[in-house]
């Protein structure tokens, strides 16, 4: 693994394994073991977008890791005026031992990388949230034990959540159901990717979707650079795609609710949903610092 572009460049095997590092490390954090495994490594945060948890999680995961930080809005660097990206990446690369960017368009994601000579994450593009999705898959296996077997659902807008959870549940062996407005279909390559492994339904019915799940997922119904489109979103959304009591009770009894937050109460999930499985949903949040260390570690470790 040379960056974290995009899970379906994973393996299966590759997806284990940095859930296994990221329980050990979040092992030796909570119990005060040192693991300055990056000390004098730099990594660069750029953002496009608005962000509290992958901001905050990165910059204190290098901080753990003996490493350092340095937060770039793109508002700020010469890319917001124009510099190619192939020359920010040939740039960065001198300076940096690694580069996550939070951006829109995937293609700069894969652009930087192809350019420049380091590892690049991916800290979330319209197209896909790879980090939240180890943080989430993390989080499942700690609650249930593994993976294999497990039916992961999706509820709302087929966003960059749920091309990620499609891919990263089918890699780790889980069935996944997803239920989206028609217009609002997850990737549709992907889906058909999805699709050959017999382990995946698309449906229009929340509550098809929901049948004996033993995790439901949730996202925004209008994402970040959509909010001129949020009157028109809530209108196809509202009242359907809303994880809520009688969307549990279609699920198993002890289904577990995540959401990569932030949540808007009272459309895509409700207040007592929320506030039922916040344990779960706030240890998710935690997670993404020790998955994404572990992916800091494998990729700019030398390990
Ligand atoms: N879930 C997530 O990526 O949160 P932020 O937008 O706060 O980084
Ligand atoms: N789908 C959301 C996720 C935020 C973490 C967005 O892209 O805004």
């Amino acid at each position: 693994m040379k960056h974290l572009l995009k899970l379906s460049d994973l393996s299966g095997e590759e997806i284990v394994d940095i859930l296994n590092l990221a329980d050990q490390l979040k092992y030796e954090q909570k119990n005060g073991i040192e693991h300055k495994r990056l000390a004098g490594k730099t990594l660069g945060m750029i953002f496009q977008k608005s962000s509290t948890r992958t901001r905050v999680s990165f910059e204190t995961g290098m901080y753990q890791l003996g490493g350092y930080a340095l937060f770039l809005s793109a508002n700020d660097l010469q890319i917001g005026r124009g510099e190619p990206v192939q020359d920010t990446a040939r740039v960065l690369s001198r300076y940096l031992d690694g580069i996550m960017i939070r951006t829109f368009a995937q293609k700069e994601v894969e652009d930087l990388a192809a350019f420049g000579s380091i590892p690049v994450i991916n800290g979330l593009t319209d197209y896909c949230h790879p980090c939240q999705v180890l943080a989430d898959l993390m989080t499942i296996r700690e609650h249930r034990g593994s993976l294999a077997g497990l039916k992961l659902c999706f509820i709302g807008d087929g966003n960059n959540m749920a091309n990620s959870l499609i891919v990263g549940g089918i890699k780790t062996g889980m069935i996944v159901s997803v239920a989206t407005p028609e217009d609002y279909s997850p990737d549709a390559e992907l889906c058909a990717w999805a699709e050959r492994s017999g382990a995946f339904r698309l449906t229009r019915s929340p509550l098809e979707a929901a049948e004996d799940a033993d995790v439901i997922f949730t996202d925004v119904w209008a994402s970040m650079g959509q909010e001129e489109e949020s009157k028109k979103r809530r209108a196809v959304f509202e009242g359907v795609y809303q994880v809520n009591d009688s969307l549990l009770a279609a699920a198993k009894p002890d289904c577990m609710v995540q959401h990569c937050l932030p949540a808007h109460r009272g459309e895509e999930i409700t207040e007592k949903v929320f506030e039922t499985h916040a344990k779960e949903i706030f240890d998710e949040a935690e997670n993404r610092l020790h998955a994404q260390k572990a992916v800091m570690v494998r990729l700019m470790g030398g390990e």
